[in-house]
């Protein structure tokens, strides 16, 4: 690639990472961050995103809630499995619940558009994330399909979706080296089928 801007160059160095630790950011730096997630394109102004703060020293008692609440719902976790999962929570300083206020029968916005906004409020996140120095990672393990775990963090299940959660702080390592794919491989120029003469 030649060429490329500092703040693209930037962008294109983000990569999601699990293991992450404190410092988390500071109430400053979150709420840029929060403010890159209210910049997503957002048809009909809807401002569905909704954002749960899950501060360190709460961490574990949602994951007691989520390992519960996942096997009450048939979900099997093994011992070994949740041991590696406490180990990891219990490193990271911040966790992002991540939800939007779901209208069901919007005609000007059906379900699909509300559902690629809250996705782009979360890209925004993770960028902005990376641009200042942090990590994250987009996990919907952590029981985020039963209801039990929306609703404890404050979104009934009637109302809102909630799509996981973004685990954010201080890598841990540094990234490993990834091979992206080709973009031009996913990409096509559309025509015009020429009109028989
Ligand atoms: C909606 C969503 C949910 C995800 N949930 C998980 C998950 O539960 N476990 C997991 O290992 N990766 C999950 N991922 C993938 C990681 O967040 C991450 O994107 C992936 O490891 C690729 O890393 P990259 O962002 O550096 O390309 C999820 C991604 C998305 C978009």
């Amino acid at each position: 690639m030649t060429t490329l801007p500092d703040s693209l160059a930037d962008l294109l160095s983000r990569r999601s990472q699990k293991m992450v630790r404190a410092p988390a950011p500071d109430a400053t730096q979150l709420r840029q961050i929060l403010e890159a997630a209210v910049r997503a394109p957002d048809h009909s102004s809807l401002r569905a995103w909704r954002f749960a703060l899950v501060e360190q020293q709460d961490i574990a008692a949602l994951t007691d809630i989520a390992i519960e609440a996942s096997r009450r719902s048939g979900m099997q976790i093994k011992p070994e499995k949740e041991k590696n999962m406490r180990a990891w929570l219990s490193q990271v300083p911040l966790l992002i619940g991540l939800a939007y206020k779901i209208q069901h029968d919007n005609d000007r916005v059906p379900e699909i558009e509300q559902t690629l906004s809250m996705g782009a409020a979360v890209m925004n996140i993770q960028n902005a994330v990376h641009l200042l120095g942090f990590s994250c990672y987009w996990s919907t393990g952590l029981g985020t399909y039963t209801d039990e775990v929306q609703e404890a963090l404050g979104f009934d299940a009637l109302d809102y979706r909630f799509v996981g959660f973004l685990a954010v702080g201080t890598p841990i390592s540094p990234p490993e080296p990834v091979q992206r794919i080709d973009p031009m491989t996913l990409t096509h120029v559309w025509k015009p089928t020429p009109v028989p003469q």
